[in-house]
């Protein structure tokens, strides 16, 4: 029998905000501020007309039972934004390399994201 051990551990990043001319945190007439328990302030949007450019889409994939908050179009789920400590924080699969009891490599994860616009925090985010 094989010997995996699979991590389905989410990793948590911090990112750091940095629209400097951001400074309101209301919400825009007829935008939504939700997407399942995540509060979506200005500049931040689930629309055009929403958010103040592209890089702050935040997409709401719902189903009837769901609603999950992914950033841009990507697989990224956003967990926290708060303007005031200018941090975001995202989630997503934590990489793993499992291996049989004779050392074969048998299944792995490398899950990669790109986050043009935005920068880590080198103080929030350790291993
Ligand atoms: C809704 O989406 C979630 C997360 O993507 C998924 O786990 C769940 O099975 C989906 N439910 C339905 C009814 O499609
Ligand atoms: C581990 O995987 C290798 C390559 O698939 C296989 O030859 C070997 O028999 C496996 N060992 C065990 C203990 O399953
Ligand atoms: C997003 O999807 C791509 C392509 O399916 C995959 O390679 C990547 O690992 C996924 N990223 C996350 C954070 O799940």
């Amino acid at each position: 029998m094989a010997a995996q051990r699979k991590q389905q551990v989410i990793l948590l990043l911090l990112v750091i905000l940095l629209a400097a001319e951001v400074v309101s945190c209301q919400l825009k007439a007829g935008c939504p501020g939700k997407c399942g328990s995540l509060s979506i302030p200005y500049p931040f949007g689930t629309r055009q007309g929403c958010y103040l450019d592209e890089s702050f889409l935040i997409t709401c994939q719902d189903n009837s039972t769901s609603s999950i908050p992914l950033l841009g179009k990507s697989n990224v789920s956003v967990v926290d934004i708060s303007l005031q400590d200018g941090k975001m924080r995202i989630a997503t699969s934590v990489a793993y390399d499992c291996y049989n009891e004779t050392g074969f490599l048998v299944s792995h994860k490398y899950p990669w994201f790109d986050l043009p616009h935005f920068s880590d925090s080198s103080t929030r985010n350790w291993v």
